[in-house]
């Protein structure tokens, strides 16, 4: 199979992964990764293809093997067995601090520059109002980092590094991963339409 094969790349996903909020994680990292591309990649339609699959399924093996010995190890092996790239598998091996796997490639620096980032725009989003990436900004993901109790999980120190890796300035690189979320809102369910709309209330309408 052709290394860039995206559909195969969502097939092989979904087999291992039934999550809802893990399949959109790894649309919102394959958005972010299909940008950078462009920025930090040579922007051709293979690189991007590259880049979008392995941020597509580079928590692939997560759902069935989440553990620190198993994650991403056992998602590089059957990643061999269907014949993905060194290229690709190391960028997806090097996304994991503990495997030891250096970040040498501006692919590599990228998946993680956005891996985090990617997951908690989408946390900030949800808090919004209208439940929308139209909402958020640079000043409310910053807003939202300093607050330790948001988003626990979401390790606030590797999207700092992350950006500095990659030689960025991270205001800029959040500014750059919201901008390429929004063309999949919708199917992030951040598109505003998850919103709950307000009821009207008859006995106050103003006439
Ligand atoms: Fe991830």
């Amino acid at each position: 199979m052709s290394d860039a094969n995206r559909e195969a790349a969502w097939a092989l996903l979904t087999e291992l992964t039934q999550s809802e909020s893990l399949r959109k994680h790894a649309l919102a990292v394959e958005a972010c990764m299909r940008a950078c591309s462009h920025k930090y990649g040579d922007g051709s339609p293979e690189a991007e293809n590259i880049w979008g699959v392995v941020g597509l399924i580079h928590d692939f093996d997560y759902e069935r093997f989440p553990t620190a010995e198993e994650h991403p190890y056992k998602g590089n092996e059957i990643l061999k067995e269907r014949g993905y790239s060194d290229e690709i598998r190391r960028a997806i091996m090097s996304h994991a601090e503990y495997t030891g796997v250096s970040r040498d490639t501006t692919m590599e620096k990228s998946l993680f520059a956005c891996d985090e980032l990617a997951g908690f725009i989408t946390a900030v989003a949800l808090i919004k109002p209208g439940k929308s990436l139209a909402e958020v900004d640079v000043k409310s993901v910053r807003k939202r980092m300093k607050d330790k109790a948001f988003a626990r999980k979401v390790n606030r120190e590797d999207i700092i590094i992350g950006a500095k890796e990659l030689g960025v300035d991270l205001d800029e690189h959040i500014a750059f991963c919201i901008d390429a979320l929004k063309p999949i809102a919708k199917e992030l369910g951040l598109d505003g339409s998850a919103a709950v709309a307000p009821a009207v209330d008859k006995n106050n309408v103003q006439a």
